[in-house]
């Protein structure tokens, strides 16, 4: 009787938001991709490529299904996937088989972003339904909860949901989706969010990820820390529309970002070239660096910028970003950093020890480029 109640405590236990994603979630998910074209074959297919090609040794763990997988509820109000996803439990059993996580997209109002049945009404019975399922990760996107709630009401609605999420006692990564509005960042950790996006959604070009990227995470870095994450939106990187050059600065100003790494592409086809920045373990370590501290720009001259980030061991990750069409020769100044003397320093794209140096480091840096580097203390 006794070891009964223990074990009824030991599930209700409260859990904390930093044990959830005390680094920023990494991962995959389907919208950048496959947008409505999701079901469950592909998300095996994907959970299986994530392992085989390295992708779940660097670090991404959540298979996310974004939008579109939502059916019609039944006669007591449960939601049910529709046809594309045929039994989501078993679906989850096969992500977590693969030693992976599953995630899963609703809306607070009565629709989706795409027009499916959102949670409205029914918030803690579809908290109930996933952690029944074995979800570990929720999105939970505004759209058409604008007809529903007056703006007021936005961070009561996100709180309702992360009470019913901890209420079932399944941990859930909980991420806000309602593009910055009222500014997210000084408000989406109280009311239980992970993660939140700050800004409108991500295209597959240079000018959308540069500007999500560079021009708009300015300022929110206080906000950011173990548990609960800036998310300036999904990874691009492998979906065509930027040179392989503007992937590697997409995924270094992700890392510098402290940003939730949540793949976009097709990782069953992706080529070496999309696996190589991807799963680029040193620049993955200064996205995920335990002390959480969000990069920032500390010049700018012109079209070129240095942006720096403290480690945890001490260590600086500086990355010397060119967005001008031209090479130009970047430097970081060691006082700009607030370091001086010698220090060694390692370019984490070459994989090369890049010296001992005084006073500073150069580097020609490409078009659209970057040089990211470890310099140690
Ligand atoms: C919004 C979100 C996207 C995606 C779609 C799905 O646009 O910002 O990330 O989830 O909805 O409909």
């Amino acid at each position: 009787m006794r070891k009964i109640c223990f074990t009824t405590l030991a599930i209700a236990a409260p859990f904390f938001a930093a044990d959830l994603a005390s680094t920023p979630p990494m991962g995959w998910n389907s919208w950048n991709k496959f947008a409505d074209k999701v079901d469950d074959k592909t998300i095996r297919e994907i959970a299986d490529a994530i392992v085989s090609s390295g992708m779940k040794d660097a670090g991404y763990v959540y298979v996310n299904i974004d939008d579109t997988w939502e059916g019609e509820r039944d006669a007591q109000g449960n939601i049910q996937p529709n046809s594309k996803f045929p039994d989501m439990k078993a679906l989850a059993d096969y992500v977590h088989s693969k030693g992976l996580k599953i995630g899963i997209y609703s809306s607070p109002g009565p629709k989706t972003c795409a027009g499916f049945e959102g949670s409205y009404q029914h918030e803690a019975q579809d908290a109930k339904t996933w952690a029944a399922w074995g979800i570990d990760y929720v999105k939970y996107d505004w759209c058409s909860a604008s007809k529903v709630y007056q703006p007021s009401e936005m961070q009561a609605v996100y709180k309702r949901m992360s009470d019913a999420l901890k209420a079932t006692g399944r941990p859930m990564v909980f991420s806000l989706c309602q593009y910055g509005e009222q500014d997210v960042w000084t408000w989406g950790a109280s009311v239980g969010g992970n993660l939140w996006r700050t800004t409108g959604d991500i295209k597959d070009n240079w000018k959308s990820m540069s500007i999500i990227g560079f021009d708009k995470q300015t300022g929110h870095e206080q906000y950011a820390g173990p548990g609960h994450w800036n998310d300036p939106d999904m990874l691009e990187v492998g979906n065509g529309g930027m040179s392989r050059t503007e992937y590697t600065v997409h995924l270094s100003l992700w890392a510098m970002l402290a940003a939730p790494l949540l793949a976009g592409n097709d990782v069953r086809s992706m080529t070496d070239e999309t696996r190589d920045i991807l799963t680029n373990k040193e620049v993955i370590a200064i996205d995920q660096d335990p002390l959480g501290q969000q990069g920032r720009r500390v010049s700018k001259d012109g079209a070129t910028e240095v942006w720096v980030k403290p480690l945890a061991n001490g260590d600086l990750a500086v990355a010397l970003f060119n967005r001008s069409d031209q090479m130009a020769d970047v430097t970081a100044y060691w006082p700009i950093l607030g370091i001086d003397g010698k220090h060694k320093v390692r370019d984490l794209w070459r994989h090369v020890n890049a010296g001992t140096v005084r006073d500073g480091y150069s580097a020609d840096v490409p078009q659209h480029g970057v040089v990211i580097l470890r310099i140690a203390r």
